[in-house]
């Protein structure tokens, strides 16, 4: 138990490289990483589980992935290698087959995992990758014989095709079975898989599947059970462990892709072989396809290109900072696990199924708060995309198919709809341009509205639904997915809302004028102050903020109630929207430190709730601890962060940053507790009222991953893009003393020097830009050259 427990058998991290290594296969998860070119996509574990899969998983994916049932993280893209005289045969990622390499390692890195293995004085470099250029995951074997006697091993690679559509295999899989076909392109030495089913909702748009080597073949399979065998798995495959591939084609069945290759190595050689698993629309475009990526180099270049293009968009951002795990997820995981969650949503990860998120509206609203430093275009896409899930009256869809042609979950939120304002405000600033606001962006309903409109007209539709206070109506739920039974009735309101309004709508003042839209500005303050008194005289207990008001007018998250007294978003927004007074705002945060907080995170509530407000009739089902109901909800920890820093609290704010950061969560843990990835966010970790405090749960898709790189780099390390140029000001722990920071910011480079004394936390004293002192902390563009040195004395 001690070992399972310990973080350093399972993995180190390789910075020079941004890899983390991975030492045992067994992780207490699946550890995984993701490829992507934008269109084709595949996630893959430590053990070479995967799925991949092309623009949508929901009906475009290529094989067979079981979320839940064991063994775990199965199937996968595996390679068997068999010696051809003893007949012994190992895989190269370690999983599928029992008789495990003698020496193994895994690493994931930035687009690419790697499998170093040795069995047998065989060794095996093997790297999986999704290039820029085509289509396709490339699997790139290297074998190399340390024995001094000639070697002749048989290769194989095989992954299990499925129903592009995990939702219809499960429930019509008998009959669709018929419409799977996987047949052999002599000429172009690749076996096809055709998904025929013409119930599929975009069959004409859906690819062909290849599974092609540069490598001669001996043989291949395209039956599963002609390759696996019956009463057997991907551990031991009849075909594998008996004789050679059967050459069979499938019209009708369980399709698989198997290729068998045979490989002779001199003592001392080396032979490369390359398998690619990818997609074209018909046969003419896999054949130019496959023309390309078996010319010489090919393999290597594309490897190339994701390096250069990784190393270029880690280079937007990068600091030094005196705390190396914290240092790490700034410049390397935090931002990469951010893309990832941009261009994903919640969709598919070893928690989510991919079957039916979508693009959650809320959930990319946020992400695009990650992605604008890094890249505006696909940031404007993204927010093009979310505002035309936009009605005309304000509301939006809560989850939309841009892919499957499928209706959206249309449900109303009181939130979903005003957090383009952060989004939009974002992308003005960083660019420095306000043409984005007039862009003109049709409603989902009827008619279109300039991009500007679009915002104001989610405002009014806050406004138009309001309760019998005057707070906007909770609807089917704010932020908070569990709200769901507030406001049943169609009463219950939210104080988070109103205070969602309050960090929101100054940045829809700063555009209006911007924008010359001066007769919206007194609407936006009027509102603005009217929520602000009503957040502190009906929302404040006497000690702390509340969360809600119930259909029954009954208070939720308030001293009297026995249950979900106190909630952390009404504390922490109170401080983000400007609402709290400064010493309202810390002695709501100190409640937060002193009945929230634990070693681990920081509880979403507490008490957790099992009986409350009816015994009958509770809000949350959620087992306490789990959930929304008191976990450490590692995504609304970044808004304590960012309220700390607010409030210049700098020890406070790195103290809840660090303590959540993936790794030290499982040093303190342990590996076993808390199982999931240590170089990726989680969305929650079981609370201390649950017997599995500090599990981590739902990792890598969450907003976490945005608001901790947004507070990390925007409110600790302080450099933020404003309107009149970037601000430095940072809220950094008392005993830290020198900081660098190099950030791209409207093309220029900027190589900031931050240096204080100890015991400081904030505040600028001088700025000095190229040699000159500025008047304040903000550096306008005027002054500003390609590259820029600045100076900070705090
Ligand atoms: C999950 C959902 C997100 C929601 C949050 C809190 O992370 O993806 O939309 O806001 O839970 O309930």
């Amino acid at each position: 138990m001690q070992e399972r427990n310990d973080p350093k058998a399972y993995y180190s991290f390789d910075d020079e490289n941004n890899e983390v290594k991975i030492h045992r296969y067994d992780t207490p998860t699946p550890w995984m990483n993701y490829f992507s070119n934008g269109t084709f996509h595949t996630m893959m574990s430590q053990a070479g589980g995967a799925v991949a899969f092309y623009k949508s998983p929901q009906i475009w994916r290529l094989n067979r992935y079981r979320f839940y049932h064991l063994p775990t993280d199965r199937s996968g893209m595996y390679f068997y290698i068999r010696d051809k005289q003893t007949k012994d045969y190992w895989s190269p990622t370690a999983e599928p087959v029992l008789n495990k390499p003698e020496k193994w390692q895994a690493a994931h890195g930035m687009g690419y995992s790697r499998f170093e293995a040795e069995k047998q004085g065989i060794t095996s470099n093997l790297r999986y990758f999704v290039g820029p250029h085509e289509n396709n995951l490339i699997w790139n074997l290297e074998l190399k014989n340390n024995t001094d006697k000639p070697k002749t091993l048989d290769l194989f690679a095989y992954v299990e095709f499925g129903m592009m559509e995990f939702m219809r295999e499960v429930s019509w899989v008998c009959y669709m079975k018929h419409q799977m076909s996987v047949y052999y392109l002599k000429d172009e030495k690749a076996l096809i898989f055709k998904y025929g089913v013409e119930t599929q909702p975009k069959p004409d748009e859906t690819p062909l599947v290849y599974l092609a080597s540069d490598h001669p073949l001996k043989g291949f399979d395209g039956d599963r059970d002609e390759f696996i065998g019956t009463y057997r798995s991907e551990s031991n495959p009849y075909v594998v462990e008996n004789e050679d591939c059967t050459n069979s084609s499938l019209f009708g069945g369980d399709p698989c892709g198997a290729l068998q290759m045979e490989v002779t190595l001199q003592p001392g050689e080396s032979k490369t072989i390359n398998v690619f698993l990818g997609t074209g629309q018909h046969e003419k475009e896999i054949q130019a396809s496959l023309q390309n990526i078996r010319k010489p180099g090919f393999v290597s270049q594309s490897f190339g290109a994701l390096k250069v293009h990784w190393h270029h968009y880690l280079n937007k951002f990068r600091c030094e900072i005196p705390d190396q795990a914290a240092q790490r997820m700034i410049n390397t995981w935090n931002p990469y696990q951010a893309q990832r969650n941009f261009l994903f949503s919640r969709n598919i990860s070893y928690y989510a199924t991919g079957t039916f998120r979508g693009v959650g509206f809320r959930d990319t609203a946020q992400d695009i708060l990650s992605q604008t430093p890094f890249d505006i275009d696909s940031s404007k896409d993204k927010m093009r995309m979310l505002l035309q899930q936009q009605y005309a009256d304000g509301h939006t869809n809560h989850y939309f198919f841009p892919y499957e042609g499928w209706e959206p979950v249309h449900r109303k939120h009181s939130d979903n709809h005003l957090w383009p304002i952060l989004g939009v405000w974002n992308i003005i600033v960083e660019e420095n341009s306000i043409s984005f606001l007039d862009e003109e962006i049709a409603y989902y309903d009827e008619g279109s509205a300039t991009v500007y409109d679009h915002l104001k007209q989610a405002v009014k539709f806050a406004m138009d639904n309001r309760g019998a206070n005057g707070l906007p109506l909770m609807l089917h739920s704010d932020w908070n997915d569990q709200m769901f039974k507030v406001c049943r009735e169609g009463k219950g309101e939210s104080f988070w809302t109103a205070m969602l309004l309050g960090l929101t709508l100054p940045k829809l003042i700063e555009l209006a004028t911007l924008h010359n839209k001066k007769e919206d500005i007194a609407w936006y303050e009027n509102i603005y102050n009217t929520q602000k008194k009503l957040v502190n005289t009906i929302g404040w207990d006497g000690e702390w903020y509340r969360r809600a008001i119930m259909d029954n007018g009954l208070y939720l998250g308030t001293k009297d109630n026995p249950e979900a007294k106190i909630w952390l978003n009404a504390q922490s927004w109170a401080v983000l929207s400007g609402f709290a007074s400064r010493e309202r705002g810390m002695q709501a945060m100190d409640i937060v430190k002193e009945k929230l907080d634990s070693k681990l995170g920081i509880k979403l509530i507490d008490p957790s709730i099992t009986t409350f407000p009816d015994p009958k009739d509770p809000l949350t089902n959620y087992n306490k601890g789990t959930g929304e109901n008191a976990s450490v909800f590692c995504h609304a920890n970044t808004w304590a962060i960012m309220a700390e820093c607010m409030l210049g609290r700098g020890d406070q704010a790195w103290k809840y940053y660090q303590q959540i950061i993936p790794a030290n969560a499982m040093n303190s843990a342990g590996a076993w507790r808390y199982k999931a990835e240590p170089y990726v966010y989680a969305s929650n970790l079981f609370g201390p009222e649950s017997d599995k405090f500090g599990l981590a749960y739902v990792s890598w898709l969450t907003g976490t991953a945005a608001w901790m790189y947004h507070v990390a780099t925007q409110y600790i390390l302080g450099v933020r893009p404003t309107w009149e140029g970037l601000l430095i000001d940072p809220c950094l722990p008392s005993e830290w003393e020198n900081v660098t920071v190099q950030r791209i910011f409207r093309k220029k480079l900027f190589n900031i020097s931050i240096n204080k004394k100890q015991g400081v936390c904030k505040g600028v004293n001088q700025l000095i830009l190229n040699g000159k002192t500025l008047e304040n902390n903000i550096i306008p563009d005027h002054l500003t050259e390609d590259e820029n040195s600045v100076l900070v004395y705090m």
